[in-house]
């Protein structure tokens, strides 16, 4: 974190583009502030509201009640925001009476890690990807299984949830692209793209911190086991649909057979689990994964898919990926 170069009456000067908006939502009373928080005044003009370590007083300022007034913090601050409140209100979420709107801010938090790392991915649109935010803000609370989401997402590990919600806003975007963009329909995407690891639960960790050539064939399968421990885990939530329990056991299955645990043919697996078999597969590679840390442009993944992997992804699906990534070389181009 730097200093701001200039300092008067509490106004700090930055140039804008330092300056990142953040949400209201990351905020409490009482909370110890991880970085200093402002308003903008005007351009390059930054009234300090909070500073570093000191503990959040916001609600009682007029301003900040101003639905038009936004908050930001400086844009090298903003990714240590994020990891806090994702920390602080990961915990909260499991005790007992937890009040949605922490509940909400949890989610919120995930969701504005996620838009950062797809806008530096440079996959898609700015305007897209926060598109994208928006929606999943918005319908996830509206969920019938949204207590059990947020209580199963905070009790992963971040890198985990972090996975869990890019996969998810890939599987939106891939959705949007494929014009499979009905609530419903999204719907069970978000809640069958966030859930879709949670069977990783019964892979024990001495598998997963080994290299994947050295696993045993007994430590490969139970690590091929984790789509329907996952789906089984769920089955016993009533607010889950069906369709959501076929995205889980069905995420590794690939179009030609080469999938697991299964090995399914394109054509029986369910429409969504296609699209977050790519997503997942996709987003692991761009942002990399426990098993891989080696990240790949979005460019890169492609060829990768195809060359290496000979593309075994639905065929519509991974024809929806490339689209989505050759428009924003065009919008590039012509900007
Ligand atoms: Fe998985
Ligand atoms: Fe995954």
């Amino acid at each position: 974190m730097s200093d701001s170069p200039k300092s008067q009456n509490g106004i700090e000067i930055f140039q804008d583009h330092e300056m990142s908006e953040v949400s209201k939502d990351f905020f409490f009373d009482g909370m110890v502030l991880p970085v200093p928080v402002y308003l903008k005044m005007g351009p390059q003009s930054y009234l300090v509201i909070g500073k570093k370590n000191d503990k959040a007083q916001f609600s009682g300022l007029h301003a900040y009640n101003n639905p038009n007034v936004v908050i930001f913090v400086q844009q090298v601050d903003q990714p240590i925001l994020i990891a806090y409140v994702t920390q602080i209100t990961g915990k909260i979420v499991n005790q007992k009476s937890v009040p949605d709107v922490t509940k909400v801010k949890f989610l919120t938090s995930l969701t504005s890690d996620a838009v950062s790392s797809l806008e530096k991915s440079n996959f898609t649109s700015i305007a897209k990807i926060q598109k994208v935010a928006q929606l999943v803000q918005q319908l996830s609370p509206r969920l019938n299984a949204f207590d059990q989401l947020v209580g199963i997402l905070s009790d992963l590990h971040p890198a985990e949830s972090k996975h869990s919600m890019t996969t998810c806003f890939i599987s939106i975007l891939l959705s949007d692209e494929m014009h499979m963009n009905q609530p419903a329909v999204q719907e069970k995407l978000i809640l069958g793209s966030l859930l879709h690891d949670v069977g990783m639960k019964y892979v024990p960790k001495s598998i997963m911190e080994k290299a994947r050539h050295n696993w045993s064939a007994e430590e490969l399968h139970i690590y091929e086991q984790h789509p329907l421990k996952g789906a089984d885990m769920l089955r016993e939530i009533k607010e889950i649909p069906q369709d959501v329990l076929l995205i889980i056991a069905e995420h590794h299955e690939n179009a030609n057979s080469t999938g697991f645990p299964k090995k399914m043919r394109d054509v029986k697996v369910s429409p969504l689990a296609r699209i977050v078999s790519l997503a997942n597969y996709f987003a692991n590679l761009i942002f990399g994964s426990v098993a891989a840390s080696k990240t790949y442009s979005p460019d890169e993944a492609i060829q990768y898919i195809e060359a290496i992997q000979g593309q075994p992804f639905n065929k519509q699906t991974f024809l929806a990926l490339k689209n989505i990534i050759n428009k924003q070389h065009l919008a590039s181009k012509s900007s």
